[in-house]
């Protein structure tokens, strides 16, 4: 199983996306653009492996309060294209915070440093981005989650299979 481990973003973020991926298109960009039900924000990247169970055990030891989110510019690994965020302090501890159980409990994952992106066109045909950006749409994180992803016929395929929800102070 390939698997890594995500925030799943609110459909007002999901809208503004799919808004500036409709921008680029009408500019004449074309490539592989992210569906809307793919658009995520990966906390971790592990690859390879067997046991999903294990996962979700070491992820229930992370503790969090909700915190807020917003979209803010754009960029580009070579042809891949992404919505940048706001900086947010809260967003590099939880990314931390996962890694860390991660690593304590033995489970591998891609050690390169967090650069928190929302992947939304991958081999992009032309090499200057117009110059639209994203609506700055905002949302509140209250959970992450362990996703598999599988090549299915018409592209990716990302399946949730277990999440951890944020500690509120009622809980
Ligand atoms: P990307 O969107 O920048 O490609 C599922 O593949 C998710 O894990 C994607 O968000 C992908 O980022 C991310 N990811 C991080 N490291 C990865 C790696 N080494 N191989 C594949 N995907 C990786």
């Amino acid at each position: 199983m390939r698997l890594f481990i995500a925030i799943n973003l609110s459909q007002e973020m999901r809208e503004s996306l799919i808004d500036l991926q409709n921008d680029w298109y009408d500019s004449g960009v074309r490539g592989n653009y992210s569906p809307e039900e793919n658009l995520h924000l990966t906390l971790a990247f592990i690859g390879e492996y067997p046991d999903a169970g294990q996962v979700m055990d070491a992820l229930k030891s992370v503790r969090f309060t909700p915190f807020p989110l917003a979209l803010e510019g754009v960029g580009a690994f070579g042809d891949l294209w992404w919505a940048g965020l706001t900086d947010s302090p809260a967003l590099s501890a939880l990314a931390k915070r996962v890694r860390h159980a991660l690593a304590t409990a033995g489970i591998p994952f891609d050690r390169k440093r967090f650069n928190p992106h929302i992947t939304l066109l991958r081999r992009a045909s032309v090499s200057k981005m117009p110059p639209a950006g994203a609506a700055p749409a905002r949302m509140t994180v209250n959970g992450f989650s362990l996703m598999r992803s599988e090549r299915g016929r018409e592209g990716m395929i990302y399946t949730e299979l277990g999440s951890v929800c944020a500690v509120t102070n009622q809980s």
